[in-house]
């Protein structure tokens, strides 16, 4: 099939979809009624509760709360790494609530892309090693992968850098490594957790900088922190108290 027969027929497919489920398409994250208890003993603490969160493709979100809120909690099981207890959760059109372990571990691969406080990246492997992983883990040849990397390391500036381990690098250049790991493969969202929570105020701004133009050229953002001049970069804001949403926008 060439180019503009494919393109025709993907028309006409988006074409034939009801407006429902053009919607749901739209949406990258809906949530309804979510709630999450830790059992500690004998005792349940309810940490979010009735939680509903709708994120639009290609939108910019911040979920601001102070510590202890249950900010981590839902951004674990946005990001497919924990699960609720109730509720209804679908990610780009699926739901999540009943899939398996495994295809949690897919559905993460795929479609999440990571940002933490503390980089997570492995200490004894150098930045290329360490972004090529996401790719490798979908099954892709080593030499395929370095070569599909080199755009996203070109865009965080890394070039120079990427036979570096991490000790060798600022926290500022180990969170774009973190980021060009999350944006490799392409992933549907990016989720950070207080991504300049361990940045110095010049690192942190680069970083905050670097979102806004990821956001621009279409990509969708949940970030989470305690900040609010942090949350104010991004285009919406909600704020999470004691695991309740209070405040939609900010
Ligand atoms: N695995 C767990 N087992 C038991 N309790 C937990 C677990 N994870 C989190 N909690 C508790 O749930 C509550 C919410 O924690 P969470 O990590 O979501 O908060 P947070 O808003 O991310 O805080 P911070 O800003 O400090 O990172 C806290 O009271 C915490 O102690
Ligand atoms: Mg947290």
């Amino acid at each position: 099939m060439d180019a503009l027969t494919e393109m025709n027929v993907r028309e006409n497919v988006q074409m034939c979809r009801t407006q429902e489920e053009r919607e749901e398409i739209r949406e990258v994250i809906r949530m309804q009624n979510i709630n999450k208890s830790y059992q500690m003993g004998e005792q349940s603490l309810h940490v979010l509760k009735n939680v509903s969160l709708t994120v639009n493709r290609g939108e910019y979100l911040a979920i601001l709360g102070p510590s202890g809120s249950g900010k981590s909690t839902l951004m674990n099981i946005i990001g497919c790494m924990d699960v609720m207890d109730e509720g209804s959760y679908h990610l780009d059109g699926v739901e999540i609530g009943h899939a398996k372990e495994k295809e949690l571990a897919g559905i993460r691969n795929q479609k999440i892309g990571f940002i933490f406080q503390k980089y997570h990246l492995i200490p004894t492997y150098n930045v290329l090693q360490n972004i090529v992983m996401p790719l490798l883990m979908r099954g892709m040849g080593l030499k395929e992968a370095e070569e599909a990397s080199m755009n996203v390391i070109e865009l965080l500036g890394l070039k120079e850098r990427i036979r570096h381990k991490p000790n060798e690098l600022s926290g500022g250049q180990q969170q774009r490594v973190a980021i060009a790991r999350a944006l490799v493969g392409q992933p549907t969202i990016l989720l950070a957790d207080e991504p300049t929570g361990a940045l110095d105020g010049n690192s942190g701004k680069e970083v905050l900088k670097l979102f806004a133009n990821l956001n621009d050229m279409g990509n969708t953002i949940v970030m989470i922190t305690h900040d609010s001049n942090v949350a104010k970069h991004a285009g919406r804001a909600m704020r999470i108290v004691d695991g309740e949403i209070v405040e939609n926008s900010i």
